[in-house]
């Protein structure tokens, strides 16, 4: 079980071609529940990236507290995978190596480790691309094996900031479908940090709108699942869901 509450969390960081302190976070609360999926929105620099990489515990907080199930938050841990816009897969590793990474490093067998690997990348519908290398597949398929990668490691929180962001439309939706899929069947909790508010909506329980460091609203999305982007994209509360969302980013 894992609940996740942030508490007036805060983060200045010292400029030091201002000489100054800029505030990146002012004040946060924010309580995600086991199981939950929940997006943040905001325009760049509202401080998405800052939040997630303190909950990731590679950032130390200003002011405030991380509590996994009531625990502090002082470090990485592995009951949390990160998956970033860009990241490395090692080049060096077959597809199936990189996946199995994550259980190597916790200590099973090389036989357990494949096992948990093919698992995952049949889940992702990966599996024909397990002796492949990085740089033989395309670049959403890339993306799709990092974010395996993190998944293999069986998070309790997967923390993502813009995973598919660089990736073109189509891919993106693809992904996103199966990315719902997959958190369906596993349910860890899940936050997707993103810039795309339509992204959002059809990702997530509930979407979290971020100003300027700050909360400006937060806004359930009761849209029936599992969502698939043929149905939704024509799908009035669907488009009244995402309107209303991009209302509030263009005022944050
Ligand atoms: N290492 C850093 N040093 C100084 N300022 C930073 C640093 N990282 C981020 N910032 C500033 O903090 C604010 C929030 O950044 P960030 O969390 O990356 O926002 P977002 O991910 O929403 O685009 C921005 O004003 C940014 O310039
Ligand atoms: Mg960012």
């Amino acid at each position: 079980m894992k609940n996740l509450s942030l508490n007036h969390l805060s983060k200045t960081y010292f400029d030091p071609y201002a000489g100054k302190h800029v505030t990146a976070v002012s004040d946060v609360s924010l309580s995600v529940n086991q199981g939950e999926f929940v997006a943040i929105v905001g325009p760049s620099g509202c401080g998405k990236t800052t939040i997630l990489n303190m909950i990731a515990g590679f950032l130390p907080v200003s002011g405030g507290e991380i509590l996994l199930d009531g625990q502090p938050v002082s470090g990485p841990g592995s009951e949390r995978g990160v998956v970033f816009q860009s990241f490395a897969l090692f080049p060096w590793k077959t597809v199936l190596d990189n996946v199995g990474f994550g259980p190597k490093m916790r200590g099973l067998s090389k036989p357990e480790c494949d096992r948990i690997a093919r698992e995952y990348l049949e889940l992702a519908g990966l599996a024909n691309a397990a002796e492949r290398y990085p740089n033989e597949l395309s670049g959403g398929m890339q993306q799709r094996v990092g974010v395996v990668r993190a998944l293999a490691n069986n998070p309790e929180v997967l923390l993502m900031d813009e995973p598919f962001a660089s990736v073109d439309a189509q891919t993106r939706m693809t992904l996103q479908e199966e990315l719902t899929r997959i958190w369906q069947e596993r349910r860890p909790t899940i936050i997707f940090i993103t810039h795309d508010v339509s992204e959002a909506v059809f990702l997530a329980d509930r979407v979290v709108v971020l100003s300027k460091g700050l909360v400006l609203k937060e806004l359930n999305i009761d849209l029936p699942r599992p969502r698939v982007w043929d149905a939704l994209m024509e799908d009035d509360a669907f488009k009244a869901m995402s309107a209303q969302v991009l209302q509030l980013v263009r005022s944050a």
